[in-house]
């Protein structure tokens, strides 16, 4: 982004995270729950659910999500002996510039979103094009947990637990028209609530937006999410709705969204309009290209700290080339970064 390098004082996260929270997946899986009460369960969980999420702040989750939790399909996706990253560390470690552009601004200041009434715009080249109400939206979808690698274009990672339903289930409901091409992301515009957009910061044309191709859509991948960390998603993290695309660099993941449009055009997203020669309208996360300010070979895996940088290589495709490498084999990863 238009930010500087990471800097030693951005990653105190794991002074304050207690070790507790460090979950490997073999615990996740294995018997930690000894010594949960059943009664101190939230009402949605499982027992093995409740134990993966324990020190999880409670939300105010809306009705709707809380009927749909307990058909949850757990652990759809995951990753393999990689922890998650504490529930503390991805929502107060954040980019959501709506709300400033300090990574602790989010969760300071996206209190004043109201996410309830909340509506989605599905427009464009579709046959079934309308406004629904985010309840009515949802109906359809069973939800799937999809444990992914966030990997952030300013290297820097976490592995977080989404809650959420595959782009294509959505595509099948709405059918898009033979002309729709790509499909269009927009996050709500609302300066009242959204300091960031009243500012002086001048750099982003509001709304945020952001775009996929349609089969990059179409991956089973790529999903849109409602919740994290088995409750739904808090403000700062893109509530009630936003996108997930795992091998793409974080800033794809466009968050809030309000409207969603089938259209035969690549769109115009925000990254890429302030700065072309840095963000590329793909923003697949590769190792071997790097950004034209930074090496992107490598990443900090949060928490990280001064002593404990916990820096790692990064993947190609952020680790998920099995899965859509095959979409890439026409394009030039250089010029189309
Ligand atoms: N969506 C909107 N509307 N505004 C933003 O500033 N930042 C992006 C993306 N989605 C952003 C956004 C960037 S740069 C990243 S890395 C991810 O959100 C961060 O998601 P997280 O804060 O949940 O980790």
């Amino acid at each position: 982004m238009l930010i500087k390098l990471p800097k030693a004082s951005d990653c105190h996260e794991s002074d304050v995270t207690p070790e507790s929270f460090y979950l490997s997946r073999r615990s996740l899986l294995g018997g930690a729950l000894a010594g949960v009460a059943a009664s101190s369960l939230p009402r949605w969980a499982s027992a093995d659910e409740a134990s993966r999420y324990a020190d999880v702040e409670a939300g105010r989750a809306p009705s709707w999500f809380a009927e749909k939790l307990p058909g949850t399909k757990w652990q759809a996706v995951t990753v393999k002996d990689e922890a998650i990253t504490p529930f503390k560390d991805a929502t107060h470690y954040n980019n959501f510039y709506e709300f400033g552009t300090g990574k602790g601004d989010p969760a300071t200041n996206a209190g004043s979103l109201k996410t309830e009434p909340w509506s989605v715009v599905i427009d464009g080249e579709v046959a079934k094009p309308g406004r629904y109400a985010l309840e009515d939206f949802m109906n359809p979808y069973q939800l799937e947990e999809r444990i992914y690698r966030l990997r952030c274009v300013e290297a820097w990672s976490m592995v977080i637990p989404w809650i959420g339903f595959p782009i294509s289930a959505l595509l099948k409901q709405v059918e898009p028209t033979s002309k729709a091409k790509y499909i269009r992301f927009e996050t709500l515009q609302d300066p009242k609530s959204m300091p960031g957009q009243r500012s002086s910061f001048g750099l982003i044309d509001w709304p945020y937006i952001e775009g996929l191709r349609l089969d990059e859509a179409m991956n089973p991948l790529a999903i849109l999410a409602v919740g994290m960390y088995g409750r739904e998603l808090p403000n700062q993290n893109g509530a009630p709705l936003r996108l997930v695309v795992p091998w793409k660099y974080g800033f794809k993941s466009v968050k809030s969204i309000v409207r969603i449009s089938l259209v035969s055009e690549q769109p115009k997203t925000t990254w890429q309009s302030i700065a072309a020669d840095e963000y590329g309208f793909y923003a697949n996360v590769n190792p071997t290209v790097d950004h034209p300010r930074w090496t992107q070979a490598r990443e900090r895996r949060l928490p990280s700290g001064l002593f404990s940088p916990n820096v790692r290589e990064t993947q190609m495709f952020n680790g998920y080339s099995d899965e859509v490498a095959s979409l890439y084999t026409d394009l030039d990863l250089r010029k189309n970064y």
